[in-house]
């Protein structure tokens, strides 16, 4: 990301963005540390308009030259009736977007809109041993590791373990408050 670039959140459209995002789940090297299950869910649930969706669009370069362009989804899915919980799962679609502080911009707005908009007590993401970026964005961010679920997933015939970490509202209030 260059020093203009401005990373925001906007509603995905189905009629506009599923083709895109299609092809950024259905790229097995983009979603290596995702189950079976999750990819197949994500689209149902895009379609089904079950949780939150949104694109990441990247705002690049000098004013009146701006370009915006999709580069990735990011979601607040299995959302507690009562607004004790919801998942996050995120993912930047092409690796040449990655490992430039777009994900942990984009996670950072979507943790917003978790708290501030639907006012949800705590937010949960679970996450591959194996997917040390998104174990160290969350780090970051602050998260609390709550616990590991050992072998949980089978994926091509190995079995992983599962990292649940989780972050509550007032939490994330004050850390954004220092
Ligand atoms: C996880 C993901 C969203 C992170 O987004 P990103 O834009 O690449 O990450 P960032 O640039 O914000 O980096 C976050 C931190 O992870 C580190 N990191 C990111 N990619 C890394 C890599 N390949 N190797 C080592 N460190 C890495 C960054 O250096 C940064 O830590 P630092 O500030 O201490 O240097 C992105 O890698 C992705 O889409 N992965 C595939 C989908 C996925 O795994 N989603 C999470 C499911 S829970």
């Amino acid at each position: 990301m260059e020093p203009d670039d401005k990373v925001t959140l906007r509603p995905l459209i189905k009629s506009v963005d599923m083709l895109l995002v299609q092809r950024w789940l259905g790229d097995d090297k983009a979603t290596e540390y995702f189950s079976p299950y999750l990819r197949r869910n994500w689209l149902e649930e895009i379609e089904q308009d079950k949780g939150v969706h949104f694109i990441i669009d990247l705002k690049s370069g000098i004013p009146k030259m701006v370009k915006v362009f999709p580069v990735g989804l990011c979601t607040i899915r299995e959302i507690m009736d009562d607004g004790s919980d919801g998942t996050l799962v995120i993912l930047i679609g092409n690796h040449v977007h990655r490992r430039k502080g777009i994900g942990t911009e984009a996670i950072k707005q979507l943790i917003d809109y978790a708290f501030n908009n639907l006012g949800l007590h705590r937010v949960t993401s679970y996450i591959f041993h194996e997917n040390y970026p998104s174990l160290r964005m969350h780090e970051k961010l602050g998260f609390r590791f709550e616990g590991r679920m050992l072998e949980k997933i089978l994926k091509n015939g190995e079995r992983h373990n599962i990292i649940i970490v989780s972050m509550l509202a007032k939490e994330w209030r004050n850390s954004r408050s220092i």
